[in-house]
């Protein structure tokens, strides 16, 4: 690569971060949600109201989203709309975007983790304040012992790379189903190495959100497995091999070169 496409590169990394932070803010703040509701385009005012904010933030957040080309204006620089042919996917990158926010909010504690006298793992759980959904919050290297046989079906979806002893959460779900049953994993199966994903983005994501996720949940002790998002296949087989589990169908996501489905019995 040329030093001056090396250069355009990073800059668009630059230039196309502060677009994703501003689209991230106008999902958050509800700004989106007055554009996908619009069937005519409206003022700042209009959008202000509608939004419950302040005229003066919105009209900076517009700015920023306008000049990015994910919101249009008029000529006269009075109205804004969103063309309904892009409201579907306005919708889809607004929830993206604000996933790139999760990472930004850790960034100082996984800053730490780096050092080598810092701390291994970050306290996933308490950090996710999710108030609109009511679950257990179980350890599933542990699970209760009223568990044990209980259960048709278990599923997890990027899980186990998470953990610092796969096959002990996976030892866990197999203890809880019934003998027979089924446990359907979704996991990173990764197809060729590191030097296989130069200037691929959708790899950059994934090691991104293990930098900031994986890691820092499974990176607990110096001898931690820490898969990380993009472990191979073949990790995956073997903490399902040695918790017990036959695999009886592997099959790549057509979506998501990166992932692969393990159905597995017990
Ligand atoms: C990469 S995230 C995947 C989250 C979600 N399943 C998904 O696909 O978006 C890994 C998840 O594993 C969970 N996790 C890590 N260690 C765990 C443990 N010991 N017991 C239960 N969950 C754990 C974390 O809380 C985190 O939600």
């Amino acid at each position: 690569m040329s030093a001056e496409d090396y250069k355009r590169k990073l800059s668009e990394y630059f230039f196309h971060s502060c677009a994703g932070m501003s689209l991230a803010l106008a999902k958050q703040t509800g700004l989106l949600d007055v554009f996908y509701a619009a069937d005519h385009p409206l003022t700042i005012s209009e959008i202000a109201e509608r939004n419950n904010s302040k005229d003066r933030y919105i009209e900076e957040l517009l700015g920023s989203l306008v000049s990015a080309g994910v919101v249009e204006i008029s000529d006269d620089s009075t109205q804004f709309h969103v063309p309904e042919v892009h409201k579907t996917y306005l919708r889809k990158y607004g929830i993206l975007c604000s996933y790139t926010i999760s990472f930004a909010e850790r960034f100082n504690t996984v800053k730490e983790c780096f050092k080598k006298d810092g701390a291994y793992d970050i306290d996933m759980l308490s950090s996710l304040n999710l108030k609109n959904i009511e679950f257990k919050v179980l350890d599933i290297m542990d699970l209760p012992t009223s568990f044990s046989e209980k259960y048709d079906w278990c599923f997890v979806q990027d899980v186990v790379n998470s953990l610092p002893i796969p096959e002990k959460g996976l030892s866990e779900m197999y203890r809880c189903l019934k003998p027979g049953h089924v446990l359907c994993l979704i996991e990173g199966a990764l197809p060729g190495n590191m030097a296989q994903h130069v200037n691929d983005l959708h790899a950059c994501l994934y090691y991104t959100a293990s930098t900031f996720v994986c890691l820092p949940s499974s990176f607990q002790q110096a001898d931690s497995a820490a898969l990380g998002a993009m472990c191979q296949a073949d990790d995956i087989r073997m903490a399902l091999y040695k918790s017990g589990f036959k695999i009886i169908i592997e099959t790549a996501s057509e979506r998501d070169k990166f992932s692969a489905l393990f159905v597995c019995q017990k």
